[in-house]
């Protein structure tokens, strides 16, 4: 039987600036579900990019006075270069630029236009050369200014192509209604199904006196408005992603897209309409996270108010950011960051919690057994608190929970602390009468921290990667989560996971 597959993607991220901690929580949670579902076994596509045309990098690029595909290109460096160093494990990253793009963007609306859904018409309204968006009535803020940007709204009276999104009320509302999990979290859920509920306006599909973008095949005189050129990167990216295969047809719809608050009109409402438009299928969720903020406000480059995520991993890894950002902003919701949050998560969970806890199981297995797991039958009450949780950690990664998920796994780290207090093998150990005792209690311990550490990998993969291989744990498959089917024999003694002072750390 052929394995299920599994399409997770970031938004595409604008070029105009160099990467920020808003951008690396996105993407470090499509990793988590990438990682996640490879454990299972699932085919996975994993895709993050960036959106490089348009009027945000057109800006910023006339602001530094270069050429918007110089600004596009050190910028693009910039954001492929994060990914590794977040280690994320994406299997392409799409630019916007990528000639292959543009050319399938082009077909897929010469197909929208073939079908009947683009006319040619004036648009005269607001808009936010920031957000590249065309604001209605409902979004446009006091004095007519950008709710998201706080800056002044253009006003806009310009003839171009036009994609008749109003055509597509109905069969909208009936994806809303038959797929509630459509979007998620429910309150963007409601959010989004009530922009539908206000009627739809037709958009503009194309933009004129904006050069950099890709050109309307029919009217070369004009560019693809960006929001459609950026959207359809998730389907396109597929089509040559792998030369010579198309990976649409494995693919395609994707299960998890996951977006910021701030584009949920775009991916809501736009995005499936276009598909439909297109013939194609709709992806089958979209998640929406909230904000990182900073005192209150969201971080972003224009505030100037960001923690630059290459500073955090240079000094504390990866794995320890991942842990903080998931852990600390509940994906779905908005939240605080701080240096001094970052740090208290680090000392208190990630040092005296999990490194602790497999520091100690480690020491204690080398002064009692010679690093050898006792062969001993493991602790059935412990067990008990272990049973059903690979299948909690599933079923909270297929809603996209991912710090749901990362809860569930920490009540037990917490529950084996707690258990070695309890059992207190120091005192074991000095008794030959309780030596049996010693052995399940020790057994007991290395079995569940594998365990843990296997359902862990997903949000710490390189601690993981690290405490397996000294465990002898070569398999850390889902199958391998279930509590008592490890074979432990000899495990080897590590550095600190987490170290108190990185820097000072051999
Ligand atoms: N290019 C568009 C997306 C096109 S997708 C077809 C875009 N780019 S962006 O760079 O401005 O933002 C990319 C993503 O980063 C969005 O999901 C946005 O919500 C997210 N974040 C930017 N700042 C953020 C925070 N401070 N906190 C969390 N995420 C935020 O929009």
């Amino acid at each position: 039987m052929a394995r299920p597959a599994f399409y997770v993607t970031t938004p595409i991220y604008y070029v105009n600036a160099a990467p920020h901690l808003g951008h690396a929580y996105t993407s470090i949670a499509a990793d988590v579900l990438a990682r996640h579902h490879r454990q299972r076994g699932d085919e996975v596509f994993f895709l993050t990019g960036t959106d490089e045309h348009g009027e945000p990098v057109a800006l910023a690029a006339a602001a530094e006075g270069v050429e918007p595909q110089a600004l596009a290109d050190q910028n693009a460096e910039r954001f492929r270069a994060l990914m590794p160093q977040l280690e994320a494990s994406n299997d392409f990253f799409i630019r916007t630029s990528d000639e292959q793009h543009v050319a399938a963007v082009q077909e897929i609306l010469e197909r929208v236009k073939a079908n009947g859904y683009v006319f040619e018409g004036t648009y005269e309204g607001w808009y936010c050369p920031r957000c590249a968006d065309f604001k209605t009535a409902q979004e446009v803020a006091e004095g007519n200014t950008c709710p998201i940007h706080n800056i002044e709204l253009t006003r806009e009276n310009e003839q171009n192509w036009f994609f008749q999104l109003s055509a597509f009320q109905e069969r909208l509302e009936e994806l809303f209604d038959g797929q509630p999990d459509f979007v998620q979290p429910k309150t963007r859920y409601n959010e989004a199904r009530s922009f539908l509920a206000g009627g739809l306006q037709d958009v503009s599909l194309s933009r004129r006196g904006i050069d950099w973008g890709i050109p309307v095949p029919w009217d070369t005189d004009q560019t693809i408005y960006v929001w459609w050129d950026a959207l359809l990167n998730y389907y396109t990216a597929l089509t040559y992603a792998k030369p010579g295969e198309d990976l649409a047809a494995r693919f395609w719809p994707a299960n998890y897209q996951l977006i910021g608050k701030d584009i949920l009109k775009f991916h809501a409402i736009y995005w499936p309409a276009l598909l439909m438009a297109a013939d194609l299928p709709v992806p089958r969720h979209l998640f929406v996270h909230g904000f990182l903020l900073m005192d209150g406000e969201k971080m972003s480059k224009s505030l100037g108010n960001v923690l630059d995520p290459f500073a955090v991993i240079e000094r504390y890894g990866a794995d320890a950011l991942r842990f903080y950002l998931l852990r600390d902003v509940p994906f779905g919701s908005d939240g605080s960051v701080s240096a001094a949050a970052f740090e208290a998560r680090y000392e208190n969970e990630l040092a005296n919690e999990y490194g602790n806890l497999a520091a100690r199981t480690i020491a204690m297995v080398h002064r009692y057994r010679d690093g050898i797991v006792p062969a001993a039958p493991l602790d059935a009450k412990l067990a008990s608190d272990f049973e059903g949780l690979p299948e909690q950690v599933a079923e909270l990664i297929d809603k996209a929970e991912v710090t749901q998920a990362l809860e569930t796994i920490w009540e037990r780290v917490r529950r084996c602390n707690q258990y070695v207090e309890e059992r207190a093998p120091w005192t074991l150990a000095k008794d030959d009468a309780t030596s049996d005792e010693l052995d399940v209690v020790l057994a007991t311990l290395c079995e569940a921290l594998r365990t843990l550490t296997v359902l862990l990998a997903p949000w710490l993969p390189a601690s993981a990667a690290k405490l397996l291989a000294a465990l002898g744990a070569g398999d850390d498959s889902y199958a391998a989560a279930a509590f008592g089917s490890g074979s432990l024999a000899a495990i080897e003694k590590i550095e600190p996971m987490f170290p108190k002072d990185p820097d000072h750390a051999s």
